[in-house]
């Protein structure tokens, strides 16, 4: 099934969802809209909306509450992308200039405190605390795996532990929030909440595993990211781990420099060392497990249409090349 055939499921839900972002980016400030919208309107993917409302009408819901949750989620993503790409001093982005690199760091900063503070503004609206616990809680974790992240930059001893608990933390968490939100928000019994969790915390883990993979070997043209960003901060992805620990000296010792130096110089030599050492190849198999394990938490969940687009959504995550 391809994306497309999983957003035929919940159609009418998604073309709701993309109202009400585009109502909710209003702001009479006009930087603010002008910002807002040339992020928001340029082409995501909307996986994260797409999670929520699958998982909650797997749960039976079906009283629109999950329109307004999925809107906060793809706010919430869009806040940190906009940050995101400052740390991490991107210039590509969904195939065209980033945020940053058209209107600057600080506007970007800006905007994407204005998407956090309007997610926020719009959670207190939905008026459900346990929705508003999990989304503070998942918030506040992002933060944490990014500035972890920063701390384990250019730093060529990083464990594996350490790289999945940055991932869990930056993306994972985010996609585990959404698909528990469908389930609280259908008031389903605990077990299936879990389920959710679950699913979405592993599917979230693939995500990001993929991601790490498609920086070093995607088309760019159809990632609509610029190849190489997470070597040029010095980023220690698991590719990279990997290599250092099956490479002989030189190949270490370039390794190790890489990510102690960063930069785009020996991007191609790194890239098929990393390659011939497995790095790749070892990470997409890591991200296979992940949505192996996504699809299992899956089992309690009553069998249905939606049950099986959140099947695919977890073959999509690793199938990606975009
Ligand atoms: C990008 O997420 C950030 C990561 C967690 C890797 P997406 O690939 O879902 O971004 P868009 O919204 O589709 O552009
Ligand atoms: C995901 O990590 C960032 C967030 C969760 C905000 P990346 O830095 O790898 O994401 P991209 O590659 O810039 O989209
Ligand atoms: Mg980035
Ligand atoms: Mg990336």
């Amino acid at each position: 099934m391809t994306l497309e055939k999983i957003r035929e499921l919940v159609r009418s839900d998604l073309t709701a969802v993309d109202r009400t972002v585009a109502e909710r980016l209003h702001s009479p400030v006009a930087l603010v809209n002008q910002v807002a919208t040339y992020i928001i309107h340029s082409g995501g993917k909307r996986l994260r909306p797409l999670l929520v409302v699958l998982a909650a009408r797997a749960c039976g819901h079906d009283c629109g509450q999950h329109v307004e949750a999925a809107a906060i989620i793809e706010f919430i993503h869009t806040a940190t992308l906009l940050h995101d790409d400052v740390v991490d001093g991107s210039s590509m982005r969904r195939g065209r200039e980033t945020a940053n690199e058209v209107f600057g760091n600080a506007t970007s900063v800006l905007v994407g405190d204005f998407l956090y503070s309007r997610a926020f503004q719009m959670m207190v609206k939905l008026d459900r605390m346990t929705i508003m616990n999990i989304l503070a809680d998942a918030t506040n974790a992002i933060a944490e795996g990014e500035v972890l992240q920063l701390m384990t930059a250019h730093d060529p001893t990083t464990t594996e532990s350490r790289y999945f608990d940055v991932i869990y933390r930056k993306t994972a968490r985010l996609f585990e929030a959404g698909a528990r939100i469908g389930a609280v928000l259908s008031d389903a019994p605990a077990p299936i909440e879990q389920a959710l969790a679950d699913y979405g915390r592993h599917i979230g883990t693939a995500f990001q595993l993929v991601d790490d993979t498609l920086d070093y070997e995607a088309d760019e043209a159809r990632l609509g990211k610029h190849l190489g960003d997470d070597l040029a901060e010095g980023k220690p992805t698991l590719p990279l781990i990997h290599a250092l620990q099956h490479g002989n000296d030189a190949e270490r010792s370039m390794i190790r420099d890489a990510i102690e130096h960063g930069g785009l110089d020996r991007l191609d030599e790194i890239t098929r060392t990393v390659a011939s050492l497995g790095g790749l190849a070892y990470t997409a198999r890591r991200a296979q497990s992940e949505a192996d394990q996504a699809l299992a938490a899956l089992s309690p969940l009553p069998e249905s249409p939606f049950k099986q687009g959140l099947s695919e959504l977890a073959r999509f995550a690793v199938a990606r090349t975009n």
